[in-house]
């Protein structure tokens, strides 16, 4: 048996640490591992390396962030011709299972390939943890636990000097869940998410309620996709006349060792996804829910 892993879009922590489980499990069964190069282009261009265990076992991949495969935002995921032809490249180069790691994008095109009669298995991984299906998506714990070194170290200084205003813009697309994992952790005293719009009177108001309470310092969390981090700035620095910082925590979020739970979801996964292979279960995503690894239709 032939399997092909593909690592598609955003990269994320968790993402090697997936691929070396994987090819632990088809060590020990007859069945070749091969990881495509940049993504679904590597599916297209038929540029693929081998994933032999014994060759990669002494990497060091299960801490390291990233993905060895390299990772690529496919321009034709929305295009049916480039799929068929994705389709007969697997068929060619005797590829008899597909396990695609991204997210929503990746997914959807996994789905596709899947449609198509490729036997698929997704993997939800990225940082942003907002694939439909799964409470849980590979690398989130990693990105959240960056949000929070960058929020203490704010902290030392805003005790030190109090009175002040910080905004931590974090990265999660269009999806507020990093922004909204700070506050949920306490860390921050405000989230400005996409999923909760709050009007700018609003925000002033709130702020200013906080610091009436007794606050020293605000911290807010803000997601990069309401592109509205220096908008905030300016309108609290005016509204309260009060100095506002702003930290864009930016990429550091998406790199770096996975954590020990996103390693240990990455074993959980890749375990699920073998299961799937060997019953011979396809168009399945690896998912968590309710507290259980399981698995749910792309
Ligand atoms: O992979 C998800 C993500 O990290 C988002 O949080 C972020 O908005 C986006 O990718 C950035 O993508 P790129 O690195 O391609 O600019």
């Amino acid at each position: 048996m032939k399997i092909g892993v593909v690592t598609s879009g955003g990269d994320c922590p968790g993402m090697n640490a997936f691929i070396l489980e994987l090819a632990k499990l088809c060590s020990k069964t007859d069945c070749d591992l091969i990881g495509y190069i940049g993504g679904y282009k590597g599916v297209e261009e038929n540029n693929f390396i081998d994933l032999n265990f014994n060759s990669i076992s002494g990497m060091s991949l299960g801490k390291r962030g990233g993905s060895i495969l390299f990772t690529g935002r496919y321009e034709n995921l929305k295009d049916d011709k480039k799929m068929i032809y994705l389709k007969q490249n697997l068929n060619k180069s005797g590829v008899d299972w597909l396990v695609v790691l991204g997210g929503d994008g990746s997914l959807r095109a996994a789905k596709k390939l899947s449609d198509l009669g490729i036997k698929v298995v997704g993997v939800p991984a990225t940082i942003d943890n907002d694939v439909k299906g799964t409470d849980y998506t590979l690398g989130f714990d990693t990105a959240i636990n960056k949000t929070l070194e960058v929020i203490n170290d704010i902290e030392d200084t805003a005790t030190a000097m109090p009175g002040k205003i910080y905004i931590v813009e974090t990265l999660g697309g269009d999806s507020g869940n990093i922004a909204k994992a700070a506050f949920d952790q306490g860390a921050a005293d405000i989230a400005l998410i996409p999923e909760m719009p709050i009007s700018d009177e609003e925000l002033v108001n709130m702020v200013k309620e906080k610091f009436s309470n007794g606050n020293k310092y605000i911290i807010i969390t803000i997601c990069e996709g309401l592109k509205r981090t220096m908008h905030y700035s300016e309108l609290l620095q005016q509204a309260l006349n009060r100095k506002v910082h702003v930290t864009i925590i930016g990429h550091k979020q998406r790199g770096g060792s996975p954590t020990a739970y996103d390693r240990y979801m990455a074993k959980q996964f890749a375990k699920q996804a073998f299961d799937l292979i060997k019953k011979n279960d396809y168009g399945k995503m690896v998912c968590y829910t309710l507290g259980k690894i399981g698995n749910c239709n792309l």
